[in-house]
């Protein structure tokens, strides 16, 4: 056995020059990946899980994850909102294998143990065995053998879930900040469901949590982004960290006149075709006002979300770790229950900005897969991080990491690196 299979991962020793340095072995090494899973996903956070517009109904269920172990959000008879582990308590065998629906108990498909929608023990078949042989034992205790159930919060139209007892409450986890934006968008109005986009990305979780905290490459990487005004280098932009680097939050005041102007910042950025339009102006432009703040921007809320805001089109990015290599992105499309026919169509329109294929997202999923295997052959290496300076503060500017480096402030602490 090499050296570097025995090396446990508390051995690891981050570079020297701190955050504005990260090491690539934190995007393959299994024992960084499983520490990470028990301190983050499964430790003292919480944990985005769904929307309630998702189990809309009394009796309704939605298949979500917390980390890799899959979860189901439950709508039980009297309304309430459960997360419990998809997982049976008998054998361990996957309990629900549809994405959402409407259920009165849950059933498991391989010995048909059934459940109701908090998660207890109902029933099983053949509990006092046949013809006098066989069942359980006299002394077995259904109420003892439930699913495993989370703690769960819900704030506004949102669903969260944790596993653990010591956490602070859900408001105080968020923080002032990210609860004003979580609430602009999914707390006052009831929410609509609009669809889902899916994808895995053969990377690891973390290059994509970092690209979303990276507004450096987005004018030169989403070359739709720059050519038709939607960002700009030189626009009224802001990159907000909080509490010490755990989340953070990046906004952008939208100037419709950008487009036109031609500035040091546009010259440096090649993707620019200032001789190309966009015919369907509904794509690229908010039709309808309707938060009367002209704001546009994203929130991170560690481990699991990014919530972004393009115009009208509303949609979260959940980010499941699936393995040291790679992850899913579930991306859900939102909107409000009292929405007319014209803005709904909007957020539909403008949903092809985002998503696998979307017009500002597809080249992120690509970049990254390429990248794994890369940073994978080269563990030493290291990534270099000094856009916008070494400080991790707040900056209003797009040309800065420091949104990254804040991370990495908060992670290496967490992780005892
Ligand atoms: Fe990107």
């Amino acid at each position: 056995m090499s050296d570097t299979t025995l090396r446990n991962a508390t051995d690891r020793v981050w570079p020297e020059d701190g955050v504005t340095r990260v090491p690539a072995w934190i995007y393959s090494d299994p024992e960084i990946y499983a520490k990470e899973l028990k301190v983050f996903h499964y430790g003292k956070t919480w944990n985005f899980v769904g929307l309630d517009c998702e189990v809309p109904e009394p009796n309704s269920f939605k298949r979500s994850w917390v980390g890799e172990r899959p979860v189901i959000i439950t709508r039980d008879a009297e309304g309430e909102i459960h997360v419990v582990e998809n997982r049976c308590a008998h054998r361990g065998s996957l309990l629900c294998w549809k994405n959402r629906g409407q259920a009165k108990d849950i059933t498991c498909p391989y010995h048909h143990w059934t459940y109701n929608l908090s998660g207890d023990l109902m029933g099983l078949p053949f509990l006092r065995g046949v013809q006098g042989k066989g069942g359980m034992p006299r002394d077995f205790d259904k109420s003892k053998n439930g699913l495993t159930k989370l703690r769960v919060a819900v704030r506004g139209g949102s669903i969260w879930a944790t596993y653990s007892d010591e956490v602070a409450p859900l408001e105080e986890y968020l923080g002032p900040e990210i609860l004003m934006r979580l609430d602009r968008l999914v707390s006052r109005r009831p929410l609509r469901l609009l669809g889902y986009s899916r994808q895995i990305v053969e990377s690891n979780w973390k290059l994509y949590w970092e690209n979303s905290r990276d507004p450096y490459h987005a004018t030169l990487m989403h070359p739709f982004l720059s050519t038709f005004g939607i960002l700009r280098t030189d626009g009224d932009y802001h990159s907000v960290p909080l509490q010490e680097g755990r989340h953070e939050y990046t906004y952008s005041q939208y100037d419709p006149e950008l487009k036109n102007k031609t500035s040091e910042a546009s010259k440096q950025i090649k993707s620019i075709h200032s001789d190309l339009e966009v015919k369907d102006k509904e794509v690229v432009s908010s039709v309808v006002d309707e938060f009367k703040d002209g704001m546009m921007g994203a929130f991170q809320v560690f481990p699991t979300i990014l919530v972004q805001q393009y115009f009208n089109c509303l949609v979260v990015r959940h980010v499941i770790p699936k393995g040291v290599g790679a992850h899913e992105l579930s991306w859900t499309y939102f909107g409000y229950a009292d929405d007319d026919e014209t803005i709904n169509r909007l957020r539909l329109k403008q949903s092809n900005l985002v998503g696998p294929a979307g017009f500002v997202s597809l080249e992120d999923s690509e970049v990254l897969s390429l990248m794994q295997p890369v940073v994978e052959s080269c563990p030493d290496s290291v990534q270099v991080l000094e856009m916008g300076g070494h400080g991790t503060e707040a900056q209003s500017t797009m040309m800065t990491e420091t949104l990254i480096r804040a991370f990495y402030d908060f992670y290496r602490r967490e992780m005892g690196l």
